[in-house]
């Protein structure tokens, strides 16, 4: 059976839209018909809330109590899949941190258990032990980035983590694409921002998700924008966004990787 694509949602600048977009990624792959499993790596636990479930010490349960994984993980809607987190994923990481755990955890702990899925999403923290993992196992990295000055730092600081992981690890360079967060192009400060990022990333700089207030609401009700307001421009973006992830899985080249590995 082939293995899923890893797809690592993750930047340095909190409140970026990671887990908004890793949730919406996830939710939109499902309802496209593929196998999603979507895991939380952040404290907060927020993937859970986002979907409409409580936070749980699933993590925790996987890395610390070494559960199996299928006990683990919940069928949050149709096709998706959450292995949630909470408070206690901190614990987990010092756990990991003490026993000498290496940028290849999540590959022996999880992935080399998650048969079954097309897409594996991880939803990271914007720094720490985990946030490395993730990065390490991805196939594609994806940098949701708003368009303002700490969004632009926190993309900067985030793909210097990527490439001094690499240059450790001894990896080959993974695809980075970036989403450009929060988007209003009636400000200078959108259009600025969105233009320095496609100078620097090019055709990596994805359709950018606009600031919309419904997506706000949507999430405090626990429920993602395709349930709460199907009609809603921003639900077709990040649909977009899928359908282009879904091609980029079909077509990833992948020569020498298993050996960059291990
Ligand atoms: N397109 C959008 N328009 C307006 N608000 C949004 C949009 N997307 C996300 N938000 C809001 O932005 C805030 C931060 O989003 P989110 O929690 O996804 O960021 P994060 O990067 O995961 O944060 P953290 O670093 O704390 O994990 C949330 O309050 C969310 O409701
Ligand atoms: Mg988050």
């Amino acid at each position: 059976m082939p293995r899923p694509v890893v797809l690592t949602i993750s930047t340095n600048k909190g409140g970026a839209g990671k887990t908004t977009t890793a949730v919406h990624l996830a939710a939109g792959l499902a309802l496209s018909g593929a196998r999603v499993l979507l895991v939380d790596l952040d404290k907060q636990g927020h993937c859970a809330t986002f979907l409409g479930r409580d936070p749980a010490p699933r993590l925790y349960d996987l890395l610390v109590k070494e559960r199996s994984l299928d006990e683990l993980i919940v069928e949050v809607r149709p096709n998706l899949h959450l292995l949630a987190s909470n408070s206690e994923t901190l614990v987990a990481q010092d756990f990991a941190r003490l026993r000498n755990a290496q940028a290849d955890l999540l590959q022996h702990a999880l992935l080399a258990k998650a048969v079954g899925y097309d897409f594996v999403l991880f939803d990271t923290p914007p720094q720490g032990l985990l946030q490395e993992c993730a990065i390490y196992s991805a196939d594609i990295l994806l940098m949701p980035t708003p368009v303002d000055y700490p969004g632009m730092d926190g993309a900067a600081q985030f793909v210097q983590v990527v490439q001094k992981l690499q240059e450790r690890e001894g990896l080959a360079p993974v695809p980075l694409y970036v989403i450009p967060m929060f988007v209003d192009l009636r400000t200078t400060e959108s259009k600025y921002n969105l233009k320095l990022l496609q100078e620097r990333f090019g055709d990596h700089v994805l359709t950018p998700v606009p600031v919309r207030t419904r997506m706000r609401e949507a999430i405090a009700e626990g429920t993602t924008i395709f349930e709460y307001a199907p009609g809603e421009d921003i639900g077709a973006v990040y649909a977009g966004i899928c359908a282009t992830l879904r091609g980029l899985a079909a077509g990833r080249a992948r020569p020498g990787e298993e050996a960059a590995r291990g």
